[in-house]
């Protein structure tokens, strides 16, 4: 199908999804979060698929990288994260460099896995529940924390409220009051330390030429991710659901 040179952006883009519609065996199915915002989700209609014999996909999207049949938590880095993965390979290198332990460089390496990977809002609470089964306490903990920690300086332990912050939010960005509850929550834990080390080693202006690679946090994992046998998703834990929309996240049910 010609698509008009002349068409918008968005024209165009309907021009391509009507296209995969009718040309893919089976048609990617959109989960009314993919698209709410952009569209009211009272409107958002799952079309039937165009063409005589075309299903629904019910497996993983062809046209994403195939992961393992028994994936791993870095197989999850390799064909699933979004670039920005690579801030938290340059988080976890902080902490290594600093001399944190293995808890807090593995916090480090995970702390925004929801940003990269799955959801965005409230990407701490997601994350924490993501590698609850995997990991000990604290580092879930820790990271369920930092989403509000990252609102609330703490001199003393060197970390002070982010520029970038006031850059993405503005001057009088004001957190919710379930995150005010949960800072105040944290900062009288007693693993607020290790929840404090992921927010002071959270940086975004860290050398942009220093190499980070995963390489360097392979032994830290193994010795402090418990990887399932059947593979990340494919276990029965109260997280494996979330890694496996991770795989297969266009699948129609
Ligand atoms: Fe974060
Ligand atoms: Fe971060």
């Amino acid at each position: 199908m010609a698509i008009p040179q002349a068409a918008t952006m968005s024209e165009r883009a309907d021009a391509l999804e009507e296209e995969m519609m009718r040309t893919l065996p089976d048609v990617p199915a959109k989960s009314v979060l993919y698209t709410s915002g952009e569209q009211d989700p009272r409107t958002t209609q799952m079309r039937p698929p165009a063409e005589e014999g075309q299903h629904f996909l019910m497996k993983e999207d062809p046209r994403l990288p195939q992961m393992p049949k028994k994936p791993t938590l870095l197989d999850f880095f390799n064909y699933r994260l979004s670039p920005s993965r690579n801030h938290l390979l340059q988080s976890a290198t902080h902490a290594l460099k600093a001399g944190c332990s293995e808890k807090v460089i593995l916090a480090c390496l995970l702390h925004d896995l929801a940003v990269v990977g799955f959801i965005r809002c409230d990407h701490g609470y997601w994350a924490a529940q993501m590698i609850a089964p995997y990991v000990d306490e604290e580092v879930a903990w820790a990271i369920r924390a930092h989403q509000a920690l990252r609102f609330y300086p703490d001199e003393e332990a060197g970390y002070a409220y982010p520029e970038l912050y006031i850059k993405l939010f503005g001057e009088d960005y004001k957190p919710e009051p379930y995150i005010e509850r949960d800072y105040k929550v944290a900062r009288a834990h007693k693993w607020y330390g290790t929840a404090r080390l992921i927010t002071v080693n959270d940086i975004y202006s860290f050398d942009p030429n220093a190499v980070v690679s995963l390489d360097d946090f392979v032994d830290i994992v193994g010795r402090n991710f418990r990887q399932p046998e059947e593979g990340l998703g494919y276990d029965d834990t109260p997280a494996s659901h979330m890694w496996r929309t991770m795989i297969a996240p266009t699948r129609f049910l």
